[in-house]
């Protein structure tokens, strides 16, 4: 498909302090800074997102959240607000906002047409809570269609659908990475329900990418032979060293 990689970092609620912030980012600037064929975003808390932009020089900066509108909306940030700092990429919909704080297909659906509309590129997390057999969950589609309904076609290009089943979140009991074959098997039938409802093109042009439990050793069975365009990174993310093993992983797979 001739894109770069994409590989985010999603640093939750970490490090402790703003000085940890910075030099986390310092040390992954330094060790991505040659890798020219991967994109890199980091996602820092909001607090420390205008220190880490200024940090960055190569990587992208992405933020783990937004809200859907500004004005009264106590302890929310806006999109506007994320635009002014210089973020690039907004998660949403990551599966432990659904756990912990509820977040609905609704709200999420809110706030993929409005980071759209703002000329951000969201990264939409979808995936099932528990794996049954080697089915491809059906919740997928569901989630897709959800938050996905009336989203203006021609904006879908700055889309970035994250498959990350919630199981296999490093942090979750008993999680693992899921297997090249079925993240392969998730990829198409992502773009086969995007297709389904917005056409070929659309399903195309968007980049899929996989989530959970991504390391330096396993990220090239994803890249490679699950043919994800890319990964979102949680734990391995705030190892800089290992981070930066990822990323050049992935830059060596691009001729
Ligand atoms: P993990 O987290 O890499 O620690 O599994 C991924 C994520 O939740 O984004």
């Amino acid at each position: 498909m001739g894109r770069k990689f994409l590989i985010v970092a999603n640093w939750k609620a970490n490090p402790r302090t703003l000085k940890e912030a910075v030099s986390l980012t310092q040390k992954i600037e330094r060790g991505v800074a040659k890798y020219r064929r991967v994109e890199v975003v980091i996602a820092p808390p909001f607090p420390f997102i205008p220190a880490v932009g200024r940090t960055l020089k190569k990587s992208r900066l992405g933020a783990q959240n937004c809200f859907f509108s500004s004005g009264p909306y106590t302890g929310e940030v806006s999109i506007e607000q994320l635009k002014n700092m210089g973020v690039e990429y907004v998660m949403v919909g990551h599966s432990e906002r659904k756990t912990y704080l509820g977040e609905t297909d609704d709200l999420i659906n809110k706030k993929v047409k409005a980071l759209l509309g703002a000329g951000l590129k969201p990264i939409l997390c979808v995936g099932e809570k528990e794996r049954v057999g080697e089915e491809i969950s059906r919740v997928i589609a569901g989630q897709l269609k959800n938050v996905l309904a009336s989203v203006k076609k021609n904006s879908l290009k700055n889309l970035t659908v994250a498959y990350e089943p919630a199981w296999s979140i490093s942090t979750m009991p008993g999680a693992h990475p899921d297997t090249a074959d079925n993240v392969f098997r998730t990829m198409i039938y992502i773009r086969k329900v995007v297709s389904g409802f917005w056409g070929r093109e659309v399903a195309h042009a968007m980049r899929v990418i996989y989530g959970g439990s991504v390391k330096s050793a396993n990220i090239v069975y994803f890249l490679k032979e699950g043919k994800m365009e890319g990964a979102l990174v949680g734990s391995a993310s705030l190892d800089s060293l290992e981070f930066t093993k990822i990323v050049s992983e992935a830059n060596a797979l691009i001729p």
